[in-house]
């Protein structure tokens, strides 16, 4: 993401407005709202309290996306079918979406002025390289440096930025001089890409109530090659894998006051899980919004978000980052002088139609069905998951927004196991930086619908923030913070209750 240059210039307009907090959030400019009557809301939040009873499925969880969820295709195509209660009209934009999501963008110029634009340095040449079949990425595997489907965030502490307090809450958090807010390790010719991520592991066992031993890989990230010079001193790197793409225009109506509602940033409730709304600085609408999108929920809506990945992935340009350099920083002169793809209509190198097709393709990806949920085994992980906390983050249900004009997500019953909140997850998954609100260890709730089908969509099991885990169990074992006690439950669990809790995740 790119919003640096324009945010410090904001930053000091703003100076003088105080922050409106109510206790409700800050609004939702991007839905177009049918309010709730108070009897529906009664009625909806007997529905979406968590269950009780484990021994049958409860009504409507086979359709996790409510009607917008995917039957019959549990294949590797499960993630890139459109919302199932689509129109057939509606399902060509998605179609055409579907394509510039695909489309691989070439260096400018070019014959094909709409195609072009590329760079001067980027990640990838098409969102789908990263976001591979709408599904994760992954960390680079063995002896393969290319790490294209995840990237480094890279940034400096607030401390050596020289800003006061109040110009840095206008940040997500201070670009490194050089290098910007991410590394890009892929370049245009005659202009040099910025370094290559280098991951290097190291085992650490961890051993089970039953003494079973298992070796997780822990991570450390360096910027290679760096080709403009030596990172500050300070630098802090966040890799950060693609996540899955579904669900994704669901997660974006589920009322703010639903998720405000489950913050608890002090734990007034003692239970040792907080759960901390992120707030970020929207361009679009130009005030404050619920971060909802990225790892650590640092974009408020999804379209910001793709013209973020646009513009800082793909170096090009959006009527929400209209620099035709995406990421070349001020001093990364070469970088900005390259021939760029803005003489095409707009004088931004994808419109503003482009951009929103995109959007709409990106919020339509359909959550595919549960699968065994009536399975004992099944009930029983689902039990578990209850009974070791795991649902105090991971939250089954929610209602979205009745909306005017989104019938695809318009008062869906959803199950995405997440809260959208920010948890401390503990020194282990920490980045050490910031992002917002979001402290260097705190991370969103990613959502859980669909992880059972990552196998078959990505052909690798790899989870949380930077792949590193390689399996569920891993993934679990990992948790630390506020998160701590659920994972010394699943540490202590017989075998047998391990294995059901997986299946419960499986069946997701
Ligand atoms: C180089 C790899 C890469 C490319 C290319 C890429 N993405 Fe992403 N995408 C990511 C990563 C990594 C994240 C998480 C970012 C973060 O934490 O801020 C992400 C997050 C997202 C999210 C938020 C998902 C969520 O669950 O919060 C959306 C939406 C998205 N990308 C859309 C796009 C679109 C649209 C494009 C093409 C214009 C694109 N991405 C290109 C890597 C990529
Ligand atoms: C305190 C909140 C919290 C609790 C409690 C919690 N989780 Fe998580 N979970 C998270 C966060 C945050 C992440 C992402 C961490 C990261 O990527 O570094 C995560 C990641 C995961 C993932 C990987 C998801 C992915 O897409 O990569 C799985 C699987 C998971 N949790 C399962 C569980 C289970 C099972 C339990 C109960 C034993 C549990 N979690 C308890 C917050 C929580």
């Amino acid at each position: 993401m790119t919003t640096t240059r324009n945010t410090v210039i904001l930053a000091a307009a703003f100076w003088s407005c105080a922050l409106p907090l109510h206790a409700n959030g800050w609004g939702e400019p991007h839905l177009s709202i049918i309010p709730r009557t108070e009897a529906e809301a009664a009625r909806i939040a007997a529905v979406t309290a968590p269950t009780t009873r484990f021994d049958a499925p409860e009504p409507f969880e086979t359709h996790p996306a409510g009607k917008a969820t995917k039957f019959d295709a549990l294949n590797r195509n499960a993630f890139s079918f459109a919302s199932a209660n689509m129109s057939f009209e509606r399902e060509l934009d998605f179609k055409v979406g579907n394509g510039f999501f695909r489309k691989l963008w070439v260096t400018a110029p070019a014959s094909t002025v709409s195609s072009d634009g590329l760079g001067p340095i980027y990640n990838a040449r098409a969102c789908q390289r990263c976001h591979i079949k709408d599904g994760r990425g992954h960390p680079p595997e063995d002896g393969d440096d290319a790490g294209v489907s995840m990237f480094l965030r890279v940034s400096i502490p607030d401390e050596v930025s020289g800003l006061n307090a109040e110009a840095l809450s206008y940040l997500a958090n201070v670009p490194e001089p050089t290098y910007g807010t991410q590394i890009q390790d892929k370049s245009i010719a005659g202009v040099p890409a910025e370094g290559r991520m280098q991951v290097t592991y190291e085992p650490e066992v961890v051993t089970l109530g039953d003494g079973t031993q298992v070796t997780l890989r822990k991570p450390t990230y360096q910027l290679g090659d760096p080709a403009y010079g030596p990172l500050h001193p300070q630098a802090r790197l966040s890799p950060r894998v693609a996540p899955q793409m579904i669900g994704l225009g669901l997660l974006e109506a589920i009322p703010e006051a639903d998720i405000m509602a489950l913050a608890d940033p002090e734990d007034a409730n003692g239970d040792g899980i907080s759960g901390k709304a992120n707030r970020v600085w929207s361009e679009e609408y130009q005030q404050w919004m619920l971060g909802r999108f990225g790892l650590k929920a640092g974009a408020p809506t999804i379209r910001a978000q793709s013209a973020g990945a646009f513009s800082g992935d793909m170096g090009l340009s959006t009527p929400l980052h209209p620099d035709a350099w995406g990421e070349c920083s001020a001093v990364q002169t070469d970088c900005r002088a390259a021939p760029d793809g803005s003489d095409a209509p707009e004088h931004v190198e994808v419109s503003a139609q482009v951009l929103d097709l995109v959007t709409f393709y990106s919020r339509n990806l359909a959550v595919p069905a549960r699968r065994d949920l009536d399975a004992p085994q099944v009930l029983r992980g689902k039990q578990l998951f209850s009974d070791a906390g795991c649902q105090s983050c991971h939250r089954p249900k929610f209602v979205t927004h009745r909306l005017t004009d989104q019938p695809e997500q318009s008062f869906q019953l959803i199950w995405p196991y997440t809260d959208m909140l920010l948890h401390d997850m503990g020194e282990g998954l920490a980045d050490n930086r910031r992002e917002w609100l979001a402290d260097g260890r705190e991370w969103r709730t990613p959502p859980l619908w669909g992880i059972g089908m990552t196998k078959t969509v990505s052909e690798h099991s790899f989870f949380l923030h930077d792949g590193r885990a390689r399996n569920m169990l891993e993934a679990i074992l990992w948790h630390g913070g506020e998160a701590e006690a659920a994972r010394e439950t699943v540490r202590q669990m017989p075998a047998v209750d391990r294995a059901a809790l997986i299946a419960f995740l499986e069946s997701l």
